[in-house]
């Protein structure tokens, strides 16, 4: 890719493990999983390399979520967008009109943008700077009837992989019972990747009665990588 832009200091393209801080160098080597096109000079903060949806599970997302939105549905707002695994995804389905990517971190953002042009959908996305609840609220209200929105919110850090049953009422920073409250006073379509022992229970508090919600199990080398829970009149089969 011909770039001259660069990198805030806290962004990285490492090259070789040497250079690697030892806690993510596991992520490190996995990174054509995570990004096909590491090589073409994909940038990541240390912090988002936890965070990132491996591009196999991110395109099985945007494929389930591009076939299963309703009619009149065709605008996708990814309200943590990351270092751009999932925003890219959804933008290279060519399913939405427009899809928005917000995220708070300015550094994280850069490498959204950065990664998106990699892979040759920049043109499809428009990035927000900022905190989602506030974006949705403010700058994006008037798409409110067409949009979807996905979220892959933090989880609370590696620890989530201890808890037989993850509490979604004390993931940190955002419980499920913020997360609902405030995409659904902007929408009811929905998608949220949480982690894959997620309390179901939990999950199915926020559906109305006789109604129904889908939960998928996306997954790589035969363990399931997260789940995401579609509310709304979603059709996933
Ligand atoms: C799990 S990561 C998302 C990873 C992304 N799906 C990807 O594949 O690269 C969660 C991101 O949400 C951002 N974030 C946290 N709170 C936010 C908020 N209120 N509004 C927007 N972004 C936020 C964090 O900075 C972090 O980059």
């Amino acid at each position: 890719m011909e770039d001259s832009e660069e990198a805030p200091a806290e962004v990285h393209h490492y090259n070789e493990i040497h250079e690697v801080p030892w806690d993510i160098q596991n992520y490190w080597s996995q990174r054509y999983r995570i990004f096909s096109k590491y090589d073409e000079g994909i940038w990541l903060t240390d912090d988002a390399w936890f965070g990132v949806t491996p591009e196999p599970v991110a395109n099985k997302i945007a494929a389930d979520l591009a076939g299963a939105a309703p009619d009149g549905r065709i605008i996708l707002i990814d309200a943590f967008a990351g270092a751009g695994g999932n925003t890219i995804a959804f933008a290279k389905t060519g399913k939405w009109r427009r899809v928005y990517g917000i995220e708070k971190n300015p550094a994280v953002l850069q490498c959204a943008k950065h990664n998106a042009k990699i892979y040759g959908v920049a043109d499809k996305i428009t990035w927000f700077e900022g905190d989602c609840f506030e974006i949705l609220k403010n700058q994006l209200k008037d798409l409110a009837p067409y949009s979807v929105v996905f979220a892959s919110p933090p989880w609370g850090g590696p620890g989530y992989r201890s808890d037989d049953v993850f509490s979604l009422r004390t993931m940190e920073p955002y419980s499920l019972e913020t997360l609902f409250k405030e995409y659904s006073a902007f929408t009811k379509h929905m998608a949220l990747y949480l982690p894959r022992t997620s309390d179901v229970q939990q999950i199915a508090k926020y559906v109305p009665d006789g109604q129904q919600a889908t939960v998928m199990h996306y997954c790589m080398e035969g363990h399931s990588k997260a789940l995401c829970v579609f509310y709304g009149d979603f059709n996933v089969s």
